[in-house]
């Protein structure tokens, strides 16, 4: 089989070892004689592989007690709307950080629920950074912001620290488990798993208990986050295969020297291609302020739409998969989440330097 390069924006890589156990184990887990899918949730070898999910992503992101992980499905976008639901109540106003269209649509669906406010945004400069200074609104129910901008390639350096009683709530989808964060700062955080968690199916969200007190009980039992802490995620079915992947995912994490391991080559690997984009004479251009550059995708452009097609061409000739921008912007996108090598990214760079060099 032709070797191919994943630099898919989510769905997207999984680790080899991982796609090879899930493939040693489907047939028969564990001598049970039936596939992962076939288990009951309520049987002890289905809770099992959930009860360890938890604790390795509890080991891996140091979540102190104090903060319960729930898994969920609906995505990263039924998020948008149980977040306000749960939490924006009374006469408070939910603020907003808009930094690409993922914290804008999260904005949309809050403002159906409540009262919003925009804390802070780029949108004005096509959001090619992270504005990280806020204005917040009286009486703010929380402050969300998107952590990383799989659109538009920038991300955030560092976390504002808020008054006490303003709990901050992220979008984590397409950076969580990549580096190493100040868990303490959020009351909030929420990711779908497709792109460093495992495949597509479970929510992960991470909650503060004292936030989780204040859920409100009238909410419909499935968007409230009270139902699944109470009922360790297993309220009904949960995606099981889903967060068996995601299991062996952590497994992978925690086996290549767990997040600290994770972060250094992630940032060697996006050095690589920031430095080919950087050192090409203006022949590849990074939109996104150097000061907020994602270590998850890198976005760039070429000369012409002539010039882009054809690097698309032979890039998806050569085996490199995922590089056409997203619908939005256009252009191109190299997504590096966790399970992309850096001898992948060092393949993309020497491609694209010799395309550079071809075309001039
Ligand atoms: C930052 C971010 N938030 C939210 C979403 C939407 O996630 P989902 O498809 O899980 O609803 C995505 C999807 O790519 C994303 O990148």
């Amino acid at each position: 089989m032709k070797k191919v390069y994943n630099f898919n924006a989510g769905p997207a890589a999984l680790p080899k070892e991982v796609l090879e156990k899930a493939q040693h184990e489907f047939l028969n887990y564990r001598g049970t004689g039936l596939s992962v899918m076939e288990l009951s949730h309520r049987s002890k070898h289905y809770e099992a592989i959930q009860e360890k999910a938890m604790q390795l992503l509890r080991a891996l992101m140091r979540i102190p007690e104090d903060y319960e992980i729930l898994f969920m499905q609906g995505g990263a976008s039924l998020q948008f709307t149980t977040i306000p639901s749960n939490f924006l109540t009374g006469d408070k106003i939910a603020n907003y950080c808009l930094t690409g269209s993922w914290s804008e649509k999260a904005l949309k669906e809050a403002s159906r629920v409540g009262r919003t406010h925009i804390a802070s945004s780029s949108k004005i400069n096509n959001y090619t950074f992270i504005p990280e200074n806020l204005t917040l609104s009286d009486k703010p129910a929380y402050v969300h912001l998107t952590s990383n901008n799989t659109i538009f390639g920038t991300q955030w350096q560092s976390f504002p620290t808020l008054p006490q009683s303003v709990p901050l709530i992220a979008d984590m989808s397409s950076d969580i488990l990549s580096k190493q964060i100040e868990l303490e700062k959020f009351s909030l955080i929420y990711a779908g798993a497709q792109k460093n968690l495992g495949p597509s199916g479970v929510t992960v969200v991470i909650i503060k208990k004292d936030l989780l007190d204040t859920c409100p009980e009238p909410l419909p039992t499935m968007l409230n986050y009270q139902t699944y802490a109470t009922n360790k995620s297993l309220y009904n079915t949960p995606p099981t295969y889903s967060i068996y992947m995601l299991s062996l995912v952590l497994e992978w994490v925690e086996n290549q020297g767990g997040i600290k391991e994770i972060e250094k080559r992630n940032t060697e690997k996006a050095n690589r291609l920031y430095h080919t984009i950087d050192s090409s004479h203006g022949f590849y251009n990074g939109p996104s302020q150097t000061n907020s550059r994602s270590k998850m995708n890198v976005v760039f452009t070429l000369p012409t739409e002539k010039l882009t097609l054809s690097f698309l061409k032979q890039a998806d000739e050569k085996g490199f998969v995922g590089l056409a921008g997203h619908r939005l912007i256009g252009g191109c996108r190299a997504s590096i989440y966790n399970a992309v090598s850096l001898a992948d990214c060092e393949e993309l760079a020497s491609f694209m330097e010799k395309f550079r060099t071809d075309s001039i």
